[in-house]
């Protein structure tokens, strides 16, 4: 295994040159396509170009990233990976075993990353002892939008238990209204599990299954009640639900069609883009139960040859972690900052609770990395538990034989 790119000495000498001798370029392979992941990026892109880098943009639709990962793969066997890609969670760690990934310690270090990310954040960007991704944010996922308008006008408040949110979702089909903005795809069957069952399993016994795959939890009459609770969103979404895109979801909740969408806060940066405001157009809630799902956007340096490239990699690195960046990023992307020591003045009242629940979750010892979204497990290990949950969506299996095929495909899959 080589991980040899930017070795110490150049890229700091490149950084205490100022880039006077290489012309940092950056080929940047994202899935940051709808309206408010946009104009995130845009905000990178800016950055770069300011500082004297030539972006050439690799996006690559697909929501959760799927897709964009089967191109990384496609690129890198091919002998072509690109400069810089949007990575995270364990797949991050099975990268740089493969001997792809750059080790960027030196930007870390001159930077001192150590001293502003928080050590749960920092673990997911180290590999084998270097720096190999750079952090850009923190996602929540267990989130639950509102309409607010459609809400008090039906007399609903946002729901703090699942039976309170099955009563509103009752009340809202007989007023002729999508109770669940939702898309069936698989990785948003996902999101939703997820959060179900963060709020019925409880922290403890979500860590057991969906980090530490634990059989007896993956088996347990709790894991029933969450394919129950399943079975009854899936009657709360509408009928054209296959395939949609979650920002097509999320304007269901703007337009007032539909009440409600459980989704990770890039939602809010849906929302924002659209110039809707919280506490008045639309309303953020943890979804019922106590916990706090987490998911880091980060990027990783691929191997490349070239003192142009490596100098984009150095500038991005080092930019994706500044102070400026990580504030105007996050405004945009629904997200709040990796860094520790970014004020969050600027930032509205479902940035302020996401970040006074993570604090507290923390301590609590329920701040949970995300499975949904690649932050818990390994890509083999959580596509064969959401296969079993996507299957069940989308048929009438019982929540027993979903429990059996969940166990079985688990097993399977270490
Ligand atoms: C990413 C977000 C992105 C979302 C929808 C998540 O996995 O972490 O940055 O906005 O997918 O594409």
């Amino acid at each position: 295994m080589k991980h040899s790119v930017f070795a110490a000495a150049s890229a700091v000498a490149i950084m205490a040159s100022g880039m006077a001798m290489a012309e940092p370029q950056a080929e940047v392979l994202h899935w940051w396509t709808s309206g408010g992941e946009a104009k995130s990026v845009a905000v990178l892109q800016n950055e770069f170009a300011e500082n004297g880098g030539t972006w050439t943009d690799m996006p690559v639709a697909g929501g959760g990233g799927d897709a964009a990962m089967t191109a990384l793969r496609a690129r890198v066997l091919s002998g072509n990976a690109p400069t810089a890609v949007q990575l995270k969670g364990p797949a991050i760690q099975e990268w740089y075993e493969e001997g792809v990934l750059a080790d960027i310690s030196a930007v870390a270090n001159a930077e001192g990353w150590a001293d502003v990310l928080p050590a749960s954040i920092a673990g997911h960007m180290m590999c084998e002892g270097v720096w190999c991704a750079a952090p850009v944010n923190v996602h929540r996922i267990d989130w639950i939008w509102g309409n607010a308008d459609v809400l008090a006008a039906n007399g609903i408040e946002m729901p703090t238990t699942w039976d309170e949110f099955n009563a509103a979702a009752d009340k809202l089909m007989a007023a002729g209204i999508i109770p669940l903005a939702h898309g069936g795809q698989a990785w948003q069957d996902a999101t939703v599990f997820e959060a179900v069952a963060l709020g019925i399993l409880g922290p403890q016994n979500f860590k057991k299954a969906f980090v530490d795959l634990d059989m007896d939890v993956l088996k347990s009459d709790g894991m029933v009640a969450v394919f129950d609770q399943m079975r009854k969103m899936r009657g709360y979404v509408d009928a054209n639900f296959s395939g949609r895109d979650w920002n097509l979801a999320t304007a269901m909740v703007m337009n007032g069609e539909a009440a409600f969408q459980i989704m990770g806060d890039w939602a809010k940066g849906e929302f924002l883009a659209a110039g809707k405001v919280p506490g008045k157009d639309f309303l953020c809630l943890s979804t019922p139960g106590d916990g706090f799902l987490y998911n880091v956007d980060s990027f990783a340096m691929f191997e490349v040859d070239g003192d142009d490239k490596q100098a984009g990699q150095a500038l991005l690195s080092k930019l994706i972690v500044g102070k400026n960046f990580q504030k105007v990023f996050n405004l945009n992307k629904g997200s709040i900052p990796a860094r520790v020591d970014v004020a969050l003045d600027e930032f509205d009242s479902c940035a302020h609770t996401s970040s006074a629940d993570m604090n507290a979750s923390s301590e609590g010892g329920s701040l949970l990395p995300s499975y949904a979204h690649g932050m818990a497990l390994r890509g083999a290990q959580s596509g064969a538990i959401t296969d079993v949950v996507t299957a069940h969506f989308n048929s009438d299996m019982s929540s027993q034989d979903a429990v059996n095929q969940l166990a079985d495909a688990v097993a399977n899959s270490m």
